[in-house]
């Protein structure tokens, strides 16, 4: 991934929980977090769990790269409300030149990863029609299989995190509707 985000010059950062995760040495560029608009948050309901706004790194790009775009999303994403702080990310992002972006990336690693695979087509729809849009997912792949200790790890993470979300009704209605149908 370092290649890749050295290989355009606008660099976007999503971060969910850990704005320190990208670690700085002084000759590297800082970028500051970006709070998503509080009308835009307010207008989607998209908060994070503690009740705080949606927060981004964003880069502007300049020169060959002003339209073209890397929004790479960390891991840890699954924690929140992805899909409301998603559509608040990308509303707040378009009027900012992301939609005349001519090329984009969207990345992600692990549970940002998943998120990847979960916003691609979104993501496509929402850039201008002749835009060169690609994914990357990294590691977001979650098997439900046992692990080496022939345990359910996967299977109870996410177990975990739908009981924190307080989510169980909404697959349980969808799994029937599913099999309904099926
Ligand atoms: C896409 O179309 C717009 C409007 O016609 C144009 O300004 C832009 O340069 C085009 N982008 C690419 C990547 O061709
Ligand atoms: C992206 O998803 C959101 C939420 O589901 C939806 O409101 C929006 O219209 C979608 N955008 C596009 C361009 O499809
Ligand atoms: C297997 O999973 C259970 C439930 O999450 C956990 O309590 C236990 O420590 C795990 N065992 C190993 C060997 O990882």
């Amino acid at each position: 991934m370092v290649v890749l985000r050295l290989s355009v010059v606008v660099v976007v950062l999503l971060t969910f929980v850990q704005w320190c995760a990208y670690s700085q040495s002084p000759s590297q560029l800082f970028v500051d977090i970006t709070l998503v608009k509080s009308t835009t948050a307010k207008d989607l309901g998209a908060y994070c769990l503690d009740g705080s706004l949606p927060a981004y790194h964003f880069s502007k790009g300049f020169g060959s790269g002003t339209n073209n775009w890397l929004l790479h999303i960390e891991t840890k994403s699954l924690y929140f409300r992805g899909q409301k702080i998603w559509q608040a990310m990308i509303s707040d992002l378009l009027p900012q030149g992301l939609a005349h972006a001519e090329k984009a990336l969207l990345s992600g690693d692990s549970a940002g990863g998943l998120a990847v695979f979960l916003h691609c087509d979104n993501f496509s729809r929402s850039l201008p029609g002749n835009a060169t849009v690609k994914c990357i997912s990294d590691a977001g792949l979650f098997l439900d299989i046992k692990d080496v200790a022939h345990n359910d790890t996967i299977r109870s993470l996410f177990h975990d995190v739908v009981s924190l979300q307080g989510v169980e009704q909404n697959f349980e209605s969808r799994v029937h509707q599913f099999s309904k149908r099926s």
